[in-house]
């Protein structure tokens, strides 16, 4: 397995190139497939999971040609999908899992769906309950994990409340809607990531959305597209993160997703003292894009809770890595969703930063890390869980930290980032 080296930096300077949004390329690329005529999608995102996704699309008879970092996907309709002969792969990807077993559950045919070993540790039981209220015949392991055994059946519309804030949950329940007769309506507390609903209304679906309720009707005519996937905010933090760990630095990020229910870091990050301005903002395929200009800045740190650790979960693990660089420190509570991830990031993240010398607490719903008060944070050998956000999370902060830092297995990166620490080279003078 490789490793990745981390040399402590001076500064970051430059223009980030991002992969593109990996939420939103699942979607249009699951759109794009159900829909009647060729979609191209530019910019999909060159993550691992969303190459899983495509590897699922095509066992279920989809022809997709990409080029560059442009797919063309000939849809097959509501209807038109095939029994796939062997089972799907989602490999490391929980959205792939959840969104595409909302779609088979309305099918003619039979499937089944694994993934690795991390996706077959994860809850599936969120989707099964509000799946199987519509009708569907899905069949999991012992405790609600996969593999999922999906027994395509007629479904009918439900009005659910959503127990846990996931978009993943609603997103499955909303592609299931496409398959029911009626209308689903799906109750939200905490406004969780909304570029399905975006992605449908852009395919011709009507999907209404107020107060907190978003409402599907079943059986709609989807049409293809051309779409452009914005750049991926998630992946932007750490850059912007390690702009904000190095004085001096510079960072600007063309072309990145805003969407309002994704920027909730950003609002945190400006409200303890992160200069982020913010250019050219315009709606493109019903999706919020811009610039971002970044530079460093002392930060003071700060608590999060509730509704607002949902609104930034993956943002969670780099800022949690920030906290040793900030005044005091970072608190984050009502996080228990970051113990379900690729990896439990809470212990995760408390074992990796204590292993760099900070002081951490870890509670059962999230993890208090002290600022720069507690001392410098030294090089260490880093064991990411095969957990993306965690490998780039430590690796930021081993460019703030004093000696080497190593994380081991950093080729996890690539579930979202590919080029993550090829970028970081380029980007950083030492
Ligand atoms: C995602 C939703 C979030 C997020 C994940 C991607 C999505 O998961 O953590 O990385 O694309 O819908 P949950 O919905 O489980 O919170």
């Amino acid at each position: 397995m490789s490793k990745a080296k981390i040399e402590p930096a001076k500064r970051i300077d430059g223009v980030v190139e991002l992969p593109g949004d990996k939420s939103i390329s699942h979607r249009y690329a699951i759109l794009s497939a159900i829909a009647e005529g060729v979609s191209e999608i530019r910019n999909y995102s060159s993550a691992a999971d969303c190459k899983s996704t495509l590897d699922c699309l095509r066992r279920l008879g989809i022809e997709i040609e990409s080029q560059d970092r442009t797919i063309r996907i000939p849809g097959k309709g509501l209807r038109g999908l095939k029994a796939p002969r062997r089972s799907l792969d989602a490999r490391n990807s929980g959205t792939t899992m959840r969104l595409l077993t909302g779609v088979l559950a309305g099918q003619s045919f039979s499937s089944m769906i694994t993934g690795d070993s991390s996706l077959r540790r994860r809850p599936m039981r969120r989707i099964l309950d509000p799946l199987s209220a519509m009708g569907a015949k899905i069949s999991a392991r012992d405790g609600g994990l996969a593999p999922l055994e999906i027994q395509g059946t007629p479904l009918h519309s439900i009005d659910y409340t959503l127990p846990v804030a996931s978009a993943q949950v609603k997103s499955a329940i909303l592609l299931a809607g496409l398959y029911a007769d009626g209308e689903t309506s799906i109750h939200e507390s905490v406004a969780t990531r909304d570029h399905l609903e975006l992605a449908l209304r852009e395919f011709g679906a009507r999907v209404v959305a107020a107060k907190g309720i978003i409402r599907i009707e079943g059986g709609p005519r989807l049409e293809g597209r051309s779409l452009t996937v914005p750049g991926d905010l998630s992946a932007a933090v750490f850059f912007i993160a390690a702009a904000l760990i190095l004085p001096g630095s510079n960072v600007i990020i063309h072309d990145v997703g805003l969407n309002p229910t994704r920027t909730r870091i950003l609002d945190f990050l400006i409200s303890i003292g992160a200069p982020i301005h913010v250019a050219s903002l315009q709606s493109r395929d019903g999706e919020l894009v811009g610039d971002l200009a970044v530079r460093y800045a002392p930060l003071a740190g700060g608590a999060i809770s509730g509704a607002q650790a949902a609104e930034m979960i993956d943002e969670l693990p780099m800022l949690a890595a920030l906290g040793p660089f900030t005044e005091k420190g970072i608190e984050i509570r009502g996080a228990q969703e970051l113990r379900v991830k690729e990896s439990d990031r809470v212990s995760a993240l408390a074992e990796s930063l204590a292993r760099m010398g900070a002081r951490v607490e870890e509670f059962p719903d999230g993890l208090r890390v002290e600022g720069r008060g507690a001392g410098k944070l030294r090089g260490a050998k880093i064991d990411p869980r095969g957990d993306h956000r965690i490998a780039m999370a430590l690796a930021v902060a081993g460019l703030g930290a004093e000696g080497t830092t190593v994380i081991q297995d950093a080729e996890c990166a690539a579930v979202s980032f590919p080029d993550f620490f090829a970028t970081i080279d380029r980007m950083v003078e030492r």
